[in-house]
């Protein structure tokens, strides 16, 4: 190795060196994409200035895009400065991290594309001393993942390692993983080919957000919440994932997803599983993966014939968000005029285990909804006996939270705010007993004073650990998508004209999404959370 030239970072002085990463070389595939730029180098950048990159790395970016070394350095540079503003940027750091930093330009459909790579990545194993150890960064359309993981094996850059097998090969795979249940198992199929599961990362950015990664903490490292995380005192679950935005410049994107496929199926249920699972036996990253699996699997079937019982879809018209006008899905650019793709999907969800047995777990998620947030609110059940009945301390005719008798709410907050907040009763301070339903509130910005780190940062980083705790597992994945597939069979036939069509549009854009989603959860007795 020429000592010379390899580039040390000085910010790692007296930092701890428990969970210390190898020095590696990341190939980003795609890295002309907007992904890369509005999140995967601020990622790389913020965790070289953090001190969590190792002594000696490299960076390499490809894609069809032809351009030199410097030019894609200085687009990274103004990328970083514009999508992560709260990052320190100094000029200093930057060069050393930028040194580290190159773009090949090449064609990853044609054959030997990585030809060229594997001598560079030979290069940098003595310039920047890599060790050899490689991640592959698939950030590319999704059409690209079986030709990519199929050149690179030619390439002989990837093949089936075993976990403690060093130099290490690593590949992460972008959402989404197939577009349903027979693409995805193929997918699946074509990477086991070529790599073993443990070296496979498929990314839910939603894993890598603090306040998902605290619902582990909160739930197994208190001993107040467990004993009542059941079906004895829990008396039903809320998930909401909503955004105020449209589908954007995605039009054509989203006309093939819809709701369905781009939010339920991972993301949402990822975290279903994270609140619903059982306590892992070790932190070890496959005791939680089995146990997120495990209760996936005890996810009741939605039968065709139980598909309008279970699920609600629904598409927005125009409407307002924040007091400017907007127009319906079927008036966004390059979307069907009768398109029947859903923007919102509400369901409900059952889990045959002893541990929810008559618990539902309603989930929802939209595009064009009033704000956008996404909570878990786990709805308690009210105390037994209602001794304090008729003392709330509302005026006649003033409108409370809930009734009365409301129960207990504990609301995980994922976004925009990160934090934990309790409902609970109290007394209002006066000579009389009346009971007022507050909030006890944590924040994570105010509470700790310092940044969150983002979610790439997080699961970039335990990439090059080595620990796919917080990545999803292949049989997850396949449980997600063979739970959502009925649903997925009812609902395409009416996006290709087959069966009957949805009364679309059935929500006015700047709404909580259509009424049908009201008498979802009003079957059970219950009510959506007014956000
Ligand atoms: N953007 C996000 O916030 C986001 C969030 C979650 C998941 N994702 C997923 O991440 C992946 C990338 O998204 P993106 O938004 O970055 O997409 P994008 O902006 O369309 O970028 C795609 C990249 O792939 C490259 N590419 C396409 N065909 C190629 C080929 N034959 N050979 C070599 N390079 C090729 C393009 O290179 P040229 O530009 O040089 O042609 C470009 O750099 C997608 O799977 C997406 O679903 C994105």
């Amino acid at each position: 190795m020429t000592q010379s030239a390899v580039v040390e970072n000085p910010l790692l002085e007296g930092l701890p060196k428990d969970r210390a990463v190898d020095p590696f070389a990341m190939v980003i595939l795609g890295a002309h994409g907007d992904l890369t730029k509005r999140k995967l180098l601020p990622a790389l950048y913020a965790l070289y200035i953090d001190g969590l990159l190792p002594r000696t790395f490299a960076v390499v970016g490809m894609s069809r895009t032809v351009i030199q070394d410097d030019a894609f350095r200085n687009s990274m540079k103004e990328a970083i400065q514009k999508y992560a503003p709260d990052l320190k940027f100094e000029e200093e750091s930057w060069n050393r991290f930028a040194s580290c930093l190159y773009y090949r330009p090449s064609n990853f459909t044609e054959e030997g594309s990585f030809d060229e790579l594997a001598k560079f990545l030979e290069e940098l194993k003595d310039k920047h001393g890599t060790g050899g150890n490689h991640v592959f960064y698939m950030s590319t359309p999704p059409s690209l993942y079986e030709p990519i993981v199929t050149q690179l094996a030619k390439s002989k850059l990837v093949s089936k390692k075993n976990v403690t097998d060093k130099p290490w090969q690593r590949v992460i795979v972008e959402k989404p993983f197939g577009h349903d249940l027979a693409s995805s198992l193929g997918l699946d199929d074509h990477l086991h080919k070529v790599l073993s599961e443990h070296q496979v990362y498929r990314i839910d950015h939603y894993l890598g957000k603090e306040t998902v990664q605290n619902i582990m903490v909160l739930r197994f490292a208190n001993g107040i919440f467990e004993p009542l995380w059941n079906q004895k005192h829990v008396d039903h679950v809320q998930i909401t994932i909503a955004e105020t935005l449209g589908v954007e410049e995605r039009g054509p994107y989203y006309e093939e997803s819809g709701c369905l496929r781009d939010m339920i199926q991972n993301h949402m249920l990822q975290l279903v599983s994270l609140v619903a699972m059982e306590p892992p036996a070790s932190l070890e990253p496959e005791a939680s993966r089995d146990e997120k699996a495990k209760v996936l699997k005890a996810l009741r079937p939605i039968f065709p014939e139980d598909v309008d019982r279970c699920a609600v879809r629904g598409q927005y018209g125009e409407g307002y968000i924040n007091g400017a006008k907007v127009p319906g899905y079927r008036q966004e650019d390059r979307v069907a005029p009768d398109s029947a793709t859903e923007t919102y999907a509400a369901l409900k969800l059952t889990f045959d285990n002893w541990r929810w047995a008559g618990v539902p777990f309603y989930v929802r998620s939209g595009k064009r909804l009033a704000k956008s947030l996404s909570e878990i609110a786990i709805h308690f059940k009210s105390a037994p006996h209602s001794l304090f009945a008729g003392l709330t301390g509302l005026k006649a005719g003033q409108k409370g939270d809930d009734d009365q008798l409301s129960p207990n709410v504990l609301v995980l907050k994922i976004q925009p705010d990160e934090g934990i907040s309790l409902k609970f009763a109290t007394k209002q301070p006066g000579a009389t007993t009346q009971i007022r339903w507050l909030n006890m509130d944590f924040n994570y910005g105010t509470a700790f004073g310092v940044r969150s780190p983002s979610a790439y940062e997080r699961l970039i980083h335990d990439c090059l650990l080595g620990d796919a705790s917080l990545f999803a597992r292949t049989d997850s994945v396949e449980t997600s998508w063979r739970f959502i597939q009925p649903l997925l069979d009812n609902w395409d036939l009416a996006k290709q004209k087959k069966g009957p069509q949805p009364r679309f549009p059935n929500y006015a854009a700047g709404s909580w999404g259509p009424a049908e989603a009201d008498e979802l959860i009003a079957s059970t007795g219950h009510s959506w959370r007014r956000l």
